[in-house]
């Protein structure tokens, strides 16, 4: 009997073990792979090209994609055997496979029967074959048909030890087109809506049927909201629920998938490759169902970036934000980091020499535990011709991203030497660490209905965020459902939709001691939509200690002036108007408009902590910048000032600096500390990486 207890604990130890094995070891630090389509190429360069993966020094392959058309070329006819060659050559180059569920590519034939399943645009087209991502995952014939290969796949796959992970689909969402109006999509729309609200009185009322008589009678009259069929815009309330309902049926879609996976292998993890800020798929909808989170990110695609170098360089806050999103739900890391020039910019210029490791460089500083690159070989025929992959169109000789991966390879195999399981975060940069609260619903609801073309929500964010990178302040990006009450700082940007249960939170957290940053647009309205009826923005008077009785936007080209400590800041998207409370210290004052003097940006002192109102949104974010750097001075932890293209970071025990901007910088390391890689002052596109003793 003892010993039958004891074997039935082992094997479920080992269950368990099977369970959560550790897929990214922290001592690896980073690995980085490859994109490969074997079917694209011929058998008989498979093996060499696979070699050369190899010799270039990855340490894994991804393949599969999008190849539906080669593993069920006719309907139930499945053929996987190229694969497993595939995964054999990779395995004898000690390459681990990453496999992926080929729902973005459908075949011909089933489109072809099932024309049903293709989306549907906003003017109503239904899209053709010819194209990639062009099905509804919305349609049950489709998800069906995905389902099946997807069991196939798993059954044969699941178990194979040389298989490490799953990526499910492709950049969801992205080529569709925007959303699907077809009827499939618009069904399951009612029918989350019905679960949503019960009865169609709750509805109107979440949707505000009295005003123009927008009543409906069932859940059956309604459709979506789509802008080419409605002569004025659609309503607010109905387009918000739409987008949630169109981000909730993405990660139901990808939830699908995942647990067909899930269901027939043991020790191999399931992710997907996200769109980089994209707002209409939301990542974090996805916690429980994906085992890692991985994006697609090309930085150089013809956009300016800031300085000369920029365009060359791309945007360093863009970058670091989706790490410090992604890092927040689970192993992360870039899944398509771009190789080289990209062939669907505007223009497509080259990436700056040495850009491509820096960016490798920046997603190890960040805590990445992956970067894959898009894609080994250049493609010689079909759309993506002039995209650069890491081998020259001769399929051979490396290019120079190629040679970039590999060289960031060989430092990174350098400092796993260096690794240390004890090493503790710095304490001044733990006293820094903040929470950045962000909410799709926000997102979408003041895009929808931004009241002046010169508000951006994501520039917004992004001159916080900024402010915070300057500051050399770790920031953990954070969705409502996560809790900050522990960190010593918490940016709410925008926040416009509140319920009484976060305003609790908030107002909870700076009695014990936090210091809560909240900023223009908060609080005006409830979860549904709606102004309060009530003061505007009222929920959050006796949180910040002012009120908010009106807010004013300028015409583009009209510039307003705060001013802050006797600096000026021009400003002209948004400005709120506050009254501050006896008690409440004025930070930034309005000085002209027909309201000059008034409060623009307030501090409250409540309970144990701080929270500080900024009510205006300059144009260019050094008002942010300073009333941040102002309250961390004040706070004690002693910000630091780089340029917030300067990027550093600490990840287990390694400092790293990355040099986004167009000037040389230096790295802001002791005079004793240990350069492992680069040199202290880095050169535009370039990078080091230190150790304090
Ligand atoms: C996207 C896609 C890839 C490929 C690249 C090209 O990120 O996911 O399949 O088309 O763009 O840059």
């Amino acid at each position: 009997m003892k010993v039958l207890i004891s074997c039935l604990f082992l094997l479920a130890v080992q269950l368990g073990a099977a369970q959560n094995p550790d897929w990214f070891p922290r001592q690896q630090l980073l690995t980085i792979g490859v994109y490969y389509y074997p079917e694209a190429w011929p058998e008989e360069q498979w093996a060499r090209d696979m070699d050369n993966i190899r010799h270039l020094g990855m340490e894994f392959v991804h393949m599969g994609e999008f190849a539906w058309y080669f593993e069920e070329p006719q309907e139930g006819q499945y053929n996987f055997d190229w694969l497993e060659k595939n995964i054999d050559l990779a395995a004898k180059d000690g390459l681990k496979v990453i496999l992926c569920t080929p729902s973005a590519a459908p075949p011909v034939w089933l489109l072809q029967k099932h024309p049903e399943v293709l989306m549907v645009d906003a003017q109503g087209r239904r899209m053709q074959f010819g194209a990639r991502a062009n099905a509804d995952w919305n349609s049950p014939v489709f998800r069906d048909y995905v389902a099946k290969i997807d069991t196939e796949l798993a059954k044969r796959f699941g178990h194979d030890p040389r298989v490490w992970g799953w990526q499910i689909d492709n950049e969801l969402g992205h080529y569709g087109r925007g959303f699907s109006y077809s009827e499939a999509t618009a069904q399951r729309f009612r029918e989350w809506l019905k679960n949503r609200y019960g009865t169609i009185e709750k509805l109107n009322q979440a949707w505000g049927g009295s005003f123009w008589s927008l009543m409906y009678q069932n859940f059956d009259q309604i459709q979506i909201p789509n802008p080419e069929t409605l002569v004025e815009g659609p309503n607010p309330h109905a387009l918000l629920d739409f987008e949630r309902f169109w981000a909730w049926s993405a990660a139901d879609y990808l939830k699908m998938q995942a647990d067909i996976l899930h269901r027939y292998s043991q020790n191999q993890w399931v992710t997907t490759n996200f769109m980089a800020m994209d707002g209409m798929v939301n990542p974090a909808l996805s916690q429980g169902a994906l085992d890692a989170f991985t994006w697609t990110i090309y930085p150089v695609h013809g956009g300016l970036g800031d300085g000369p170098l920029g365009f060359r360089l791309g945007n360093a806050s863009v970058m670091n934000f989706m790490h410090d999103f992604m890092r927040l739900l689970g192993p992360s890391g870039p899944m398509e980091l771009q190789p080289g020039q990209v062939n669907w910019g505007q223009v497509n210029p080259w990436p700056l020499p040495g850009a491509i490791h820096m960016w490798i460089m920046q997603a190890f500083g960040a805590g990445a535990k992956l970067v894959c690159t898009y894609r080994y070989r250049q493609p010689l025929v079909g759309r993506e011709l002039y995209h650069k992959g890491l081998a020259e169109t001769d399929g051979v000789t490396p290019s120079i991203g190629g040679r970039e991966y590999e060289a960031a390879m060989r430092d990174i195999i350098e400092l796993r030497k260096h690794y240390d399981e004890n090493a503790q975060e710095p304490k001044l940069l733990a006293s820094r660490r903040t929470a950045f609260l962000i909410s799709f619903d926000n997102r979408w609801d003041i895009e929808n209905h931004k009241q002046t073309v010169r508000w951006n929500t994501l520039a917004h964010w992004l001159k916080y965020y900024r402010a915070l990178k300057s500051m050399m302040a770790p920031v953990d990006v954070l969705t409502p459902d996560r809790d900050f009450s522990k960190y010593p700082f918490v940016v709410a940007p925008a926040y416009q939709l509140v319920d009484e249960d976060l305003i609790r939170r908030w107002t909870e957290y700076v009695t014990n001691g936090g210091h809560l940053i909240l900023t223009c647009r908060t609080a005006q309205k409830d979860m549904e939509g709606h102004l309060w009826e009530a003061k505007w923005a009222e929920p959050i008077y006796d949180l910040i200690g002012a009120r908010i009785p009106r807010y004013d936007d300028l015409p583009v080209g009209v510039e307003g002036t705060v001013v802050a400590n006797g600096r000026n800041y021009k400003w002209g998207s948004w400005g709120d108007l506050i009254e501050p409370r006896t008690g409440t210290q004025l930070l930034a004052t309005y000085a002209d408009q027909f309201y000059k003097g008034q409060a623009a940006a307030v501090q409250h002192t409540l309970g144990k902590g701080t929270v500080t109102y900024i009510g205006v949104d300059t144009l260019d974010g050094k008002l942010e910048h300073d009333l941040l750097y102002r309250l961390y001075t004040a706070a004690g932890v002693a910000p630091a000032s780089l340029d917030p293209d300067f990027i550093v970071d600490w990840r287990d025990g390694f400092w790293v600096a990355t040099n986004f901007t167009s000037k040389l910088q230096m790295i802001p390391a002791s005079a004793n500390a240990e350069i492992l890689l680069g040199k202290r002052l880095v050169a535009p596109g370039g990078f080091a990486v230190w150790k304090e003793k």
